[in-house]
């Protein structure tokens, strides 16, 4: 795991501001005890601070008092906040009343101060649902500029050194479209492109998975495939993709040879992008249960700032190294402005 470190210590270099909706939550505050203590980020703990303490006290974690703690029923920016939801959201509908309700849930109030400038980065989930916690943030904080869909993808630390980057892979989308449009489908697999090259820094090698390899079966979904690939290859000429591809082939050199001689991504891929939600979420699932793969993620990407979801089954050690990778995106963020 020498590139979670890597990603630890290029958040250490340069602190970004994670705010951490959940922040009565046992496992989110042990983490951010920790990442405080490891100087990872600075710390926004959202949540009423005297229950905070009182929780910090009975874990005995020592650093939280250094933690910034808003409470999002009682801050001195709540009016602030409301006016800027009834600015994003008016055309939806948002009135002043909603918004003031609305602020005082700390999934909205997190979106609310990154969009305000108040924080770079959010990680929640640990007590939410993965709608729940998107939902806030495709409404406040939007795609980034030219990007249409907001994904989600796993770093795979698989046990097979023989594929992707001695054993690293990316998988998307894992969490978030259902079911992509081709369009959305070749979209991803950019993102998953920039998701390879910035936080894993690998040399991305994409290819679009299917049941088909290049027109080994004829169905509509091989044919949003094929056209995908072909929209990802417009967009983005000097990207290395190639599709339609079966995992096989997309992963084992001698099977990528039979089945799509002449590809420069078969049995050679390091990104996978999967042909939709169902396939993602099932796929690295099993590669994670059955494969004994250390799955990392989902991180989200194309959103304008980094907002990454974790698993209600998450660890101190996930939520920890979802910080550190949210600051390295708030970073990567902040470098293109
Ligand atoms: N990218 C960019 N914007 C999006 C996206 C997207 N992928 N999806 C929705 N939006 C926007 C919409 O355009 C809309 O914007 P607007 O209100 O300004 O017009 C806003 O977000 C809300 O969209 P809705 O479709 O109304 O929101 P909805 O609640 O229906 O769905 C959500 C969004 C939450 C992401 C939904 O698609 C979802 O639940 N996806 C599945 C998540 C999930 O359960 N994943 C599996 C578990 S994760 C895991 O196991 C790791």
């Amino acid at each position: 795991m020498n590139l979670i470190n890597e990603i630890i210590e290029r958040a250490k270099a340069d602190k970004q501001r994670i705010v951490l909706p959940e922040g009565t939550e046992t496992r989110t505050l042990q983490a951010a005890d920790q990442l405080i203590g490891d100087e990872v980020a600075e710390i926004i703990l959202l949540g009423n601070s005297q229950k905070i303490n009182i929780l910090a006290d009975q874990l005995e974690l020592k650093n939280i008092r250094k933690a910034i703690i808003i409470d999002p029923k009682n801050h001195g920016k709540k009016q602030t906040y409301t006016d800027l939801l009834v600015e994003l959201r008016q055309s939806k509908g948002m009135t002043p009343e909603k918004a003031a309700v609305l602020v005082e849930d700390p999934l909205y109030l997190a979106c609310l101060m990154i969009k305000n400038g108040d924080a770079d980065g959010e990680i929640a989930g640990a007590q939410n649902t993965t709608g729940d916690v998107l939902r806030p943030a495709l409404q406040i904080i939007k795609t980034s500029p030219g990007v249409s869909v907001v994904s989600g993808a796993f770093i795979m630390f698989t046990k097979t050194p023989q594929y992707g980057k001695d054993g690293i892979l990316i998988f998307a989308d894992c969490a978030v479209m259902p079911n992509p449009t081709a369009e959305e489908l070749a979209s991803i697999a950019i993102a998953s492109a920039q998701t390879a090259r910035g936080i894993v820094g690998i040399e991305p090698r994409v290819a679009m998975l299917s049941f088909s390899t290049k027109g080994s079966a004829r169905h509509e979904m091989v044919d949003k495939v094929a056209e995908a690939t072909r929209i990802a290859k417009e967009m983005a000429p000097d990207l290395l993709i190639d599709g339609e591809l079966q995992a096989d082939a997309a992963l084992v050199p001698s099977v990528g040879a039979g089945k799509a001689p002449g590809s420069a991504i078969a049995g050679q891929a390091n990104v996978l992008v999967f042909p939709s939600l169902e396939a993602g979420n099932i796929g690295y699932k099993l590669v994670q249960r059955l494969g004994d793969a250390e799955a990392v993620g989902p991180i989200l990407q194309g959103m304008a700032a980094p907002v990454n979801d974790l698993s209600r089954g998450c660890s101190v050690d996930d939520i920890y190294r979802m910080v550190a990778i949210a600051a390295n995106q708030a970073i990567a963020v902040k470098s293109k402005k």
